[in-house]
């Protein structure tokens, strides 16, 4: 019933659908933007003394008498250090030691690897070793000097104990992944209140605050991130400020000091208030500044520009007040400096800091108007921005990002992820390759808890897919953000003097499901997590089922050429739903059918088992939707004509259309523009529903409220998502009435097979309130679900809505999916089914959705023959109720799919966000690739379609179901791409 407020969202009261607000907050404008900045720096007098032209120091320019200060030479050499550029000092790479190195980390040789370096713009492989000492990489060579090396340390008694060798088998090895975009430890899992500082509230401009400063060390994620290979992150507070904070760059190691501090890559020397040292070059810092919606409590994209340049221009005054001052006081004119202090401002120094070209800003910007307003913002202060995050159109405007001042900045994105808000909407997966064919560099990020870092490998496996070439790919997760934060010399890459942050990985790291087998950080090893935590080394089976040698290779993608140039023509939004053929299509070249069977789920027609079989001749013959004939092209010549049309699916599968559950697809075109959603039902829990509803309960029909066409369910359907569940449960309380089941490719609810089944289920929510939003307790919410259920509730007349429906719930007429993740809260529902069922003599059909605890339940879940849909097959612990999660390998041999499956639990697997729908191939790959092998290809199918089909009640009609013809491959293959939907039901093809 709560959606998570998006963590990209403006801070403050949680934006909650089917909740009261209480945010009837007044909006500050100009006025608290205009006392903030005109705040000025305060100069406080000095002690001066009078010098006699003898003392230390003499004027070169006043003959006789000259006042000069006692600290003189501080003042010079800080205003000499102001010229010096910021980065490692020139000796860096030839340290010894690093200065994150614990003592007692042992030394480690990885040997027999293929060693992924990042350099030669992440085209290099060496085949050979990495060895790692003292915090840092002290070599990487070939498989010449590797017998050398071994022999040398096997042979050294000093080092025997000290050093642990690895034996990669020729597997892959990277540098330590490196998300630019991360808010772990300001916005912490699971979510408590008490450790959120994502947003402050105090104002559009506060270049002051600092991440660190609300960084929480109990982060559950810190484990989860590291075993998906991510070893530093930049934390940046959230981008409800135009200028919210500074951000840091942290090793996800926790320290033996547990510190914050102790976590910070290269902590600039402000951070702790130590002097500088003017003979080194000042370390990077890093700043946050954001733009367009999430600034709205401020005002509108006019005033957040003002409140920018307002800002910059108080910086500027200070900068060349402080010019000024040096520049009199290298000339000695220390007598017009008499009674003035090194002018600086504690507020606005990081600022300054900007102008003088020392902070990397990451910059969350999404359109044309954002990005050109802080080009133009570049060029009138002059400063840089290293990266723009978010930019979902910048593939849209590289002109004007190459106009940036001081250069062009790295774009930071998402793979896949857009349309969740009006400034995302025309994001597109093309985006990475057509910024780097503009030769810029692209970051892909988290945005984590927004995405779950743990997976940030996956979004460049995912750009990958969508064109971004392989090495680009993989350095859009290392060598490239490494670069963004001005820390290339220690993190990103692996070469000598680098920081010891190594990653083995099963397969090669673009495959879908790569896992990593090791990940050292500054040495320490830090996955497998058992040795970790001083337990006995309990080793998890990783790359179990990926021991064919293809698995480490770069795979092999499609083609977007074609889709790409139109993402560029359409500004984004280039027509989707393909295009309608009723005759017969001829598909050529098919390796396999499956089928959805009405009694044994996914079958498989033909495949390539055969020994004759020739997968170029089979053709699979489709006539006004139906298949008409499969076999060798001889055998069908019947039921072709010359005029066929004809699709070569180069090897690839037809297979089910697919089943999307749990996401507001089919109601909603943005998620955050309510005007293009059905609005809140009525809670009944929380008002009285109106009179004139007629129905105590307020039982609503998604069917009542449905949005055809929309992106998500079109981009859904060229995924081979062809059928979407929608229940309106994520827009209201405890009751979120009845769901409705429709086909993802229909124009409107009136076209031919549109809506599959009018009614599907009867939907509740029953969780703790993660916002402390006031919602009514979880006790109450089940009292009043068992009063509907039992029919004890004396308003609820069986000629209610309420009541008809919640009969027939307990009649086992139709199924009651619960939103749930608790596994007490499921704990209970099981008792009250027991209760519901004993009272009334009956049998009710239950269906937990989210349950991301339930694996801790799956026996008792199996024998009350209840089904589970995770909408998070790839958990994440976000709250309290579902924070404890089954993670799956590396740190779990088992997946919470695997175990409910293995307790006999009948599982199916949704999504929670529209725009996720179309993956839904991926996380079924994900699931079978991440099973150890307990999954196979036709279970796998099955999570998204048939098993769905089951839990849920759904009917297609004997052979009715659509068929998704893929070119290249499988749908678990990154190799194809749909070609076609097959649609008996409505006697058409949709070719794409
Ligand atoms: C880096 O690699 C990309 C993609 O493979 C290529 O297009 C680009 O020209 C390369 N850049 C340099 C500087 O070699
Ligand atoms: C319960 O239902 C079963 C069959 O549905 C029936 O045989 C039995 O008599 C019923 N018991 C009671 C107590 O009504």
């Amino acid at each position: 019933m709560t959606k998570e407020p998006g963590w990209d969202a403006p801070p403050g009261p949680s934006v909650q659908p089917g909740r009261p607000q209480r945010n009837s907050r007044s909006t500050r404008l100009l006025a608290s933007v205009v006392a903030l900045a005109i705040f000025t720096f305060i100069s406080s007098s000095v002690n001066f003394r009078i010098l006699g032209t003898a003392s230390f120091m003499s004027s070169s320019r006043d003959a006789g008498f000259n006042s000069i200060p006692f600290h003189a030479k501080e003042i010079l050499d800080e205003c000499a250090a102001l010229k010096i550029p910021a980065g490692p000092p020139k000796d860096f790479n030839s340290r010894k030691v690093s200065d994150r190195y614990t003592p007692g980390t042992p030394s480690t040789i990885i040997y027999n690897a293929r060693i992924w370096t990042g350099e030669k713009n992440g085209t290099e492989v060496v085949d050979g070793f990495v060895w790692l000492e003292k915090g840092i990489v002290v070599a990487v060579g070939g498989l010449e000097e590797q017998e050398g090396v071994l022999k040398e340390l096997r042979g050294s008694r000093k080092h025997d104990s000290l050093v642990k060798f690895v034996d990669a088998g020729g597997k892959w090895v990277t540098p330590g992944l490196v998300d630019l975009h991360s808010h772990l430890g300001v916005m912490s899992a699971p979510v408590l209140i008490g450790a959120q500082s994502t947003n402050s509230r105090k104002g559009p401009i506060i270049p002051w605050l600092r991440s660190i400063d609300g960084f929480n060390t109990h982060d559950d994620s810190f484990e989860l991130t590291t075993s998906g290979g991510v070893t530093s992150a930049q934390v940046l507070p959230g981008s409800g400020n135009a200028q919210g904070g500074q951000a840091f760059v942290v090793k996800l190691r926790k320290t033996p000091e547990r510190s914050p501090s102790s976590m910070v890559i290269e902590p600039p020397h402000s951070l702790n208030g130590s002097t500088l040292d003017p003979s080194l070059p000042p370390r990077w810092r890093h700043m946050k500044q954001a733009c367009g919606e999430n600034l709205r409590r401020y005002g509108n994209r006019m005033d957040s520009i003002w409140s920018f340049r307002l800002a910059y221009n108080e910086a500027r005054k200070i900068k060349d007040a402080q010019d000024d001052y040096c520049r009199k006081a290298e000339a000695g004119e220390w007598d017009s400096l008499r009674g003035q202090d090194y002018p600086n401002s504690l507020q606005w120094e990081a600022l300054v800091d900007v102008l003088r070209g020392r902070v990397k800003i990451s910059n969350h910007c999404y359109e044309a108007v954002d990005l050109d307003n802080l080009v133009r913002i570049t060029n009138e202060f002059k400063f840089n921005i290293a990266s723009f995050h978010h930019a979902h159109e910048a593939y849209l405007v590289p002109e004007v990002l190459k106009k940036t001042y001081g250069g062009t900045p790295t774009i930071a994105v998402f793979a896949v992820h857009g349309g969740y808000k009006r400034e995302a909407y025309r994001g597109s997966p093309f985006a990475t390759r057509i910024l780097a064919d503009n030769d810029i560099p692209v970051v892909m990020k988290s945005d984590h808890p927004v995405t779950n870092s743990r997976y940030l490998l996956f979004e460049a496996q995912q750009a990958h897919y969508y064109g971004l070439p392989a090495n680009l790919a993989l350095a859009s997760v290392t060598a490239t953000p490494a670069t963004a934060a001005g820390l290339s010399h220690r993190i990103g890459y692996l070469r000598e003097g680098c920081d010891a942050d190594v990653v083995l990985w099963d397969t090669h790291p673009l495959q879908l499901g790569a896992t990593p087998v090791n990940v050292w950080i500054d040495g320490v090893l830090e996955v497998p997590v058992a040795v970790e935590k001083g337990g006995s080394e309990h080793r998890v089976p990783v790359g179990k089922g990926k021991e064919d040698p293809g698995w480490q290779e770069i795979p092999e993608v499609p083609n977007w050429d074609e889709e790409r140039q139109r993402a560029i023509e359409w500004e984004g939004l280039p027509p989707l739903g393909g295009t309608q053929v009723h005759e017969t299509v001829v598909f050529t070249n098919v390796s396999e059918l499956w089928v959805r069977h009405p009694e044994h789920g996914i079958v498989q027609q033909f495949n390539g088992g055969f020994e004759e079989f020739d997968s170029k001749d089979q053709v699979v013959v489709v006539n006004s939707g139906r298949v008409a004939c499969v076999g060798p092209s001889g055998s069908c010549t019947g039921f072709m004509s010359s005029g066929s049309k004809r699709a070569n699916l180069r090897g690839g599968v037809i297979s089910p259309g697919l089943t999307s559950f749990g996401s507001s697809l089919g109601l909603q075109e943005i998620e955050q523009e309510a005007s293009t959603g059905p609005g809140k039902p009525y809670d009944a829990l929380i008002q009285d529903v109106p009179g004139i509803v007629g129905d105590i309960g307020g039982v609503e029909r998604a069917s009542d409220a449905l949005l055809f066409q929309t992106r998500s369910a079109f981009s859904a359907y060229e995924a081979g998502v062809t059928y979407a569940v929608v229940a309106l449960d994520s827009y209201s309380g405890l009751i979120g009435g009845l769901s409705t089941t429709i086909r993802t490719g229909a124009h409107h609810s009136l076209e031919k097979g549109a809506i599959i089944q009018e009614v599907t289920a009867l939907h509740v929510t029953i969780e703790r309130d993660p916002w402390g939003s006031g919602y009514v307790s979880t006790s109450t919410q089940i009292n009043v679900l068992r009063n509907l259920l039992l029919g004890s509730h004396q308003g609820v007349t069986s000629d209610s809505a309420t009541g008809y429906w919640f009969r027939k719930v307990t009649r086992g007429e139709i199924p009651l999916v619960v939103k749930v993740d608790s596994v007490d809260i499921m704990a209970t529902l099981l008792k009250l089914k027991a209760e519901v069922e004993d009272t009334k003599n009956s049998t009710t059909k239950l269906v937990f959705s989210g349950a991301s605890e339930s694996h801790l339940l799956a026996e008792n879940i199996a024998n009350a023959n209840v089904g589970v849909i995770l909408t998070s097959p790839r958990p994440y612990p976000a709250t309290w109720d579902s924070r404890r999660i089954l993670p799956g390998p590396p740190i779990s041999s088992e997946t919470t799919i695997t175990k409910l499956q293995g307790a006999g639990v009948l599982v199916g697997i949704g999504v929670t966000t529209p725009d996720f729908a179309k993956n839904a191939r991926f996380d079924l790959t994900w699931a079978g690739l991440e099973s150890s092998g307990c999954i196979n290809k036709r279970q796998a199918y099955a999570l998204a379609s048939t098993n769905l089909d089951k839990l849920l009640g759904i009917k297609h009609g004997s052979g009715d179901g659509d068929l998704v013809a893929f070119e290249g491959g499988s749908l678990f293959d990154l190799s194809s791409k749909v070609a076609a939907v097959v649609s008996p039901q409505r006697g058409l093809v949709d070719l794409f």
